[in-house]
């Protein structure tokens, strides 16, 4: 299995980054991460860059390529102005067209219990993209700057124990399902 992770957050300390970053610390040994970290390297989307027999930048094709390698994908993602970060956003604009994303097993994780309209706005817009959200296996799990050790690393038991109990879902999801079920 192998799971690309996406954080919606560009910040070298963010909450959502590093639950993605536990998350790799929790999960069945066998699964292997992909931490995405693109996402300032891309461009602004543009559909005239983005024409049927043109080749995108290399940025792009590196997004592309890297969801079509993984199984599944995983994300989080903070909330700006009740909305989600323009650059994730950005992201999937440029992924639409695509023939990588559709069906792809996606679980969303959530550091803040706040941000409930970015998150409700990413499952529109991942649903519209034909990906497979496991509802499930998708957790708000609240980080907050104390959780944070000096080196950014997520130490408590809680939240990895949370972090667990969503990716052992994700795992039952997709054995049962298959990685392209939709
Ligand atoms: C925010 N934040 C925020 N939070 C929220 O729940 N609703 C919101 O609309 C906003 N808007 C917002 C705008 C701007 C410009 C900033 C900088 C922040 C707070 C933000 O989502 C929160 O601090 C996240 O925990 C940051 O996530 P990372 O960067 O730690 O992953």
């Amino acid at each position: 299995m192998l799971i690309l992770t996406i954080s919606g957050s560009l910040r070298a300390r963010s909450s959502n980054t590093e639950l993605l970053r536990a998350a790799q610390l929790v999960a069945d040994p066998s699964w292997v991460f992909d931490h995405y970290d693109g996402l300032a390297a891309l461009p602004p989307f543009n559909p005239d860059l983005d024409l049927e027999g043109s080749t995108p930048v290399d940025p792009v094709r590196d997004l592309r390529a890297r969801i079509a390698a993984a199984d599944a994908l995983l994300i989080s993602s903070p909330e700006y102005a009740h909305g989600v970060p323009g650059s994730l956003k950005n992201a999937l604009d440029w992924l639409v067209a695509s023939v990588e994303l559709p069906h792809k097993p996606v679980a969303l994780l959530n550091a803040s219990p706040w941000a409930t309209h970015a998150q409700a706005s990413l499952v529109e817009t991942l649903t519209v993209m034909t990906t497979r959200i496991v509802h499930e296996a998708c957790a708000t799990i609240p980080v907050t700057r104390g959780d944070l050790a000096a080196d950014g690393t997520i130490a408590s038991t809680e939240i990895r124990a949370a972090l667990r109990a969503a990716l052992d879902v994700f795992a039952r999801d997709i054995a049962t399902r298959g990685v392209n079920a939709s």
